[in-house]
């Protein structure tokens, strides 16, 4: 791959962001020699040989969540994934009347098998998963019968713990419902050039999308961003705003599905449900490691956390869900900011203002609670999850090396401990720094 190097970025406490990434060249060969990098090339445009990408997928874990989606639509999908990297899907497909679980999973074994692959799949569902998670101190997603909720997010957290057991060091979320499998491949190699870049075991690579098609009066229109994008990048902006204390438009993939992250990002950072999911990774990594309360960890302190933005050259095409899908993602995504700890009075009042206006919520004065939140999984004892399921078909698939393991007691910064804070002036955040 041929890539530019980032031209700006943002810190933000110990978090950098990188302005949007360009690709100019999808593949860009093997290795030359043993230097891959040409000296006039150093300069504004980076060469990733093939060999180095693969050499992240041999250790990224390539998650696909799934519900009720086309079995063809799936094996595209799957088709798009490099070889190396270990594919492992959550299905949370419906099993009564006619168990479409088990007709995807056979089908998609069988696709497996074709391109010598060992997939892990599992149902979100799976009873003996729940118990898993509880035995290991994750009960949060749990419903009542100890059985995993509905949700992208639940199965989200329930397949970063399976990459985690299985030893890989990156994880990266692929949709399901994606009519492109070229997309799907580009955007695999994507996040494994920005991990290749990153010189911070804390990192994470999100996908702005270079354009999605629409049919616009029967001809085919490429729209530049989504409509929802728009409106959470703003406000994620005036909160990093609010404390450098300099305007900034450096955000741009709040809402961005297609994200990717060293586990020992994954594993720190708390979750929220539906489709806040994706931009409250931002406002996690603000409340726990932006140093605006508390300090964060000494490792990520002295490492820093590293966001790539990279631009993707195929259109992203997916199921259509609608008007009424977008305001609900819409919402969620501006919930998440609006309830933040550190969203000071001005920006909450505005974010109302704008959910308001756009006929999203009734009241100009306040918003239903909707997003619910779950902690980080670093707390929670691997070693019993991976006991429990040892004995699972894929048991022998999760050979994360435990024996140094002690499940750890020092916490993160909570989010509970941030409630009643004052929210810092900017220029008290700033001469504290
Ligand atoms: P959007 O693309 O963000 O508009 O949302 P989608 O409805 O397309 O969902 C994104 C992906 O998550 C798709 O691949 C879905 O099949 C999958 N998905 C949706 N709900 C669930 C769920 O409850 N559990 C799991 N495991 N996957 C889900
Ligand atoms: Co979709």
């Amino acid at each position: 791959m041929r890539i530019e190097i980032p031209r700006e970025f943002e810190r933000f406490g110990p978090i950098m962001f990188y302005d949007v990434q360009k690709v100019y060249e999808l593949d860009s060969g093997l290795i030359y020699k043993k230097n891959e990098t040409k000296p006039e090339e150093q300069s504004v445009i980076k060469r990733i040989s093939y060999e180095s990408l693969q050499e992240i997928q041999e250790q990224m874990a390539i998650i696909v969540p799934v519900r009720n989606e086309k079995i063809k639509l799936i094996e595209g999908v799957l088709s798009g994934i490099p070889h190396h990297c270990q594919i492992i899907i959550v299905s949370n497909s419906s099993r009564e009347e006619v168990d479409r679980f088990k007709i995807e999973k056979n089908a998609l074994e069988h696709v497996g098998a074709f391109m010598k692959k060992n997939l892990l799949i599992v149902h979100q569902k799976d009873p003996a998963l729940g118990k898993a998670l509880a035995s290991a101190g994750y009960d949060y997603i749990l419903d009542e019968d100890g059985i995993v909720k509905n949700g992208k997010c639940e199965g989200m957290i329930l397949s970063t713990f399976l990459a985690h057991l299985c030893g890989k060091k990156y994880i990266g979320f692929i949709d399901s419902d994606n009519y492109f499998p070229g997309a799907v491949h580009e955007y695999v190699q994507e996040y494994s050039a920005g991990l290749y870049n990153s010189k911070s075991d804390y990192s994470m690579v999100r996908i702005a999308w270079h354009s999605k098609p629409k049919i616009v009066e029967s001809n085919l229109f490429f729209a530049k961003r989504g409509r929802a994008s728009e409106h959470t990048n703003k406000f994620l902006n005036q909160l990093v705003s609010h404390y450098t204390g300099y305007g900034t438009e450096i955000l741009k993939t709040g809402n961005a599905g297609e994200h990717a992250m060293s586990m020992e990002l994954a594993k720190n950072l708390d979750f929220s449900s539906g489709y806040s999911i994706e931009p409250y990774h931002f406002i996690s990594m603000f409340e726990r490691f932006a140093a605006i309360h508390d300090n964060p960890l000494p490792e990520i302190l002295k490492q820093g956390i590293e966001v790539y933005q990279i631009e993707s050259r195929n259109p992203h095409l997916h199921e259509v869900k609608g008007d009424e899908h977008v305001k609900d993602m819409s919402k969620a995504a501006l919930e998440v900011i609006y309830r933040s700890p550190l969203a000071p009075e001005s920006l909450k009042k505005e974010i109302l203002e704008d959910l308001f206006f756009r006929n999203i919520i009734e009241s100009k004065e306040e918003m239903k609670k909707e997003v619910v939140y779950y902690p980080a999984i670093v707390n929670c004892d691997l070693k019993k999850l991976q006991k429990e399921l040892q004995n699972q078909p894929y048991g022998d698939q999760l050979t994360l090396d435990l024996s140094k393991y002690k499940p750890s007691k020092k916490e993160g910064l909570k989010r509970d401990q941030l409630k009643g804070k004052p929210v810092p002036e900017e220029k008290n955040y700033l001469e504290a720094k």
